[in-house]
């Protein structure tokens, strides 16, 4: 299976920060917030990566991650989203990486105190569809968040202001090669992007989709208050532990 680190868009919110630099770069406690997300592909098993950046100093991620060794990862590409067209506009650039296989995709705020090992492995075996992974949150309606019936996710909402139940879809996704077929037929949404939740709804609705609960702390680092929260947990016990 094939990585990708989506590190595209603007970063508005942590406004003036991303003045200068692409949020990406920003520190995270001791290291830039893009070598979390790239360590935690890496610590599954996923060692072919592809990172798309965007907005200011694309240049300097490949001056930070190099060919990639110096992060356990066996080949690194990269490509370049223009503007901010969405999550699903990013990943549309995955394509012929992803060369018709499986694809892992981790946003590049995304960062998580354990390991997502053993949801690779089941969706290996799972073989065609997609997967989600799960945190329970205590603001739903900053995320993504699904309906559950049991064992099956009945449909997604994004940012939704009454959620369907207390947990975040975290930016971290596997899909199969109809990917790219699903995102060729998507519109943009109010806020004028490609969604990764209306990528996740396809395939909801073809029954293609199953889910597992993450384990261990999840945060995003896109927002003044997230971007301190996940500097501290970093710096209480560190991140993408075996
Ligand atoms: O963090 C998990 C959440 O991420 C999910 O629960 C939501 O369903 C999903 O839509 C997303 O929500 P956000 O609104 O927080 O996403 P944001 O716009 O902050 O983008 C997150 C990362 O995705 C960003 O750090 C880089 C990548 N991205 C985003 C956009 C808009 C791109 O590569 N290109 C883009 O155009």
């Amino acid at each position: 299976m094939k990585g990708v680190v989506l590190a595209g868009g603007l970063g508005t919110r942590l406004y003036p920060l991303t003045k200068i630099t692409n949020k990406h770069l920003l520190p995270v406690y001791n290291r830039p917030m893009i070598t979390y997300p790239v360590e935690c592909l890496v610590k599954a098993g996923v060692t072919d990566i592809l990172v798309v950046t965007g907005g200011n100093n694309p240049g300097d991620f490949l001056r930070l991650l190099g060919n990639g060794r110096e992060f356990g990862v066996d080949h690194i590409n990269y490509a370049y989203q223009e503007g901010e067209g969405g999550i699903a506009d990013a990943l549309s650039l995955a394509e012929a990486h992803a060369n018709k296989g499986p694809i892992c995709v981790v946003l590049g705020d995304n960062i998580i105190e354990k390991n997502i090992k053993d949801a690779v492995d089941s969706y290996r075996s799972q073989g065609s569809g997609a997967k989600i992974l799960l945190k329970e949150v205590p603001d739903p309606t900053r995320f993504g968040v699904p309906a559950l019936e049991g064992e099956k996710v009945l449909y997604i909402l994004e940012k939704p202001s009454n959620p369907p139940s207390s947990f975040a879809v975290t930016g971290i996704y596997m899909f199969d090669s109809q990917v790219f077929d699903f995102i060729k037929g998507l519109t943009p949404s109010e806020r004028g992007e490609l969604e990764i939740t209306d990528v996740n709804n396809l395939y909801i609705n073809q029954g293609a989709m199953t889910w597992s609960m993450l384990d261990g702390w999840w945060t995003d680092a896109g927002t003044f208050d997230s971007l301190l929260k996940a500097s501290n947990l970093v710096a209480q016990g560190g991140a993408n532990k075996i």
